[in-house]
């Protein structure tokens, strides 16, 4: 099966699962204990109906947003995400490309494999950087004034990693970064000979924004959830929030705000969007589906803050409905990354050519020209 016949996320999905080394696969695709938020997240989608109008004249339809001060062609972008070079020897670059032919922004993480540098050289538009916040002051102010001096447009501070999630499959497979060679993962890579030899041949795996400053994750092989344990500062609050933002100061968001409290605190600390989002169902099981919380976060704050949606969208009227409840925009990262996997850039760009494809024909059924003319009254939520 080759890219031209993926149509969607679950095509992309067993395709990127013959690609990838099992360890690898299972880090994308698994989530926290018995990974119920992880498919609420998209089943909270499928738990609400659409109810379209008619006669509306569709022929010219606009899915432009502008979101954090950044103007987007389409309504949804690549959300940061880790290690993307484990994935396909291109990585961030291919995701940086991708988006920039979609003109959408993408999103770089603390932990990405190709630095910052690099891509803003080759991609001009609108890029968001990740933050994690480290025990390390240092760091922090390193890559602080790294994103700003690479000409960052977004800083995007997750706050809901504030100690590794139960990634069970993590457990199981072994995986660590960089990938460590275990008896139950050897078998896996062996059969994998196309990305063992890009993973041992190609640029050597480094963590670029960290390996100056820490060897776990790069010369120290460590668990995604250990890194998060022993390497972020679990003392972080609204304070040190504050303080980062006013240092940017520029579009600032929080990343993983669940809460009416925490958003309209984020408000109050000077930040210009909130990212709605349980961090893809990998960290607090049993936790909320970010489609299901949104109403009452944008009743809430949605007329001071921008608000997205992030996790679980596998399709275009996923994110019609998030808007339609008042999110400005929606991201994701399964919803590229085993695109990435699949095929990189060709991979990710027919990912979000799909996604386009299915807001364009979601607007022109739902009988809307502009996004904003999106409503609740375009929605009903079944009863359960
Ligand atoms: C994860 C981090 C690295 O969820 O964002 O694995």
């Amino acid at each position: 099966m080759g890219v031209r016949s993926c149509h969607n996320f679950g095509d992309f999905r067993a395709l990127a699962r013959h690609r990838l080394p099992m360890p690898i696969f299972h880090y994308i695709d698994g989530a926290a204990d018995d990974e119920i938020t992880y498919r609420r997240n998209t089943e909270s989608y499928e738990s609400c109906d659409l109810v379209p109008n008619v006669l509306a004249g569709v022929e010219h339809v606009d899915m432009s947003v502008e979101v954090m001060g950044q103007k987007l062609d389409m309504p949804v972008y690549c959300a940061p995400t880790a290690l993307q070079r484990l994935f396909h020897h291109a990585g961030e670059r291919a995701v940086a490309a991708a988006a920039q032919k979609h003109g959408t922004m993408f999103g770089v993480s603390s932990l990405g494999t190709v630095s910052v540098e690099e891509l803003a050289a080759m991609a001009p538009g609108p890029k968001m950087f990740q933050f994690y916040f480290h025990k390390d002051r240092a760091l922090n102010d390193a890559l602080l004034e790294r994103a700003r001096a690479a000409g960052f447009d977004v800083m995007a501070l997750t706050v809901d990693t504030i100690t590794g999630g139960n990634r069970e499959r993590d457990l199981r497979t072994g995986f660590t970064s960089p990938p460590r060679l275990t008896p139950g993962s050897l078998a896996s890579f062996a059969t994998h000979p196309m990305w063992a030899i890009n993973y041992l041949f190609r640029e050597r795996f480094d963590l670029p924004h960290l390996s100056g400053h820490v060897s776990a994750g790069t010369n120290l092989a460590t668990s995604i959830g250990d890194y998060f344990s022993t390497m972020l500062d679990q003392s972080m609050n609204w304070k040190d929030a504050e303080e980062l933002c006013r240092k940017w100061n520029g579009q600032f968001a929080l990343k993983g705000v669940m809460s009416v409290a925490d958003a309209r605190r984020a408000v109050d600390i000077g930040c210009t969007g909130i990212m709605v989002s349980n961090h893809g169902g990998r960290q607090l099981d049993g936790s909320r589906a970010p489609f299901d919380q949104l109403a009452e976060i944008v009743d809430a704050v949605g007329d001071r803050i921008d608000v997205i949606c992030e996790g679980g969208i596998q399709r275009g009227t996923h994110v019609l409905k998030a808007l339609s409840v008042g999110a400005k925009a929606c991201s994701g990262g399964r919803l590229y990354l085993y695109a990435l996997a699949a095929a990189g850039q060709a991979g990710v760009e027919r990912a979000l050519g799909n996604l386009r494809a299915e807001i364009e024909r979601g607007m022109k059924l739902m009988g809307v020209t502009r996004l904003d003319q999106l409503t609740r009254e375009n929605l009903r939520f079944r009863q359960h």
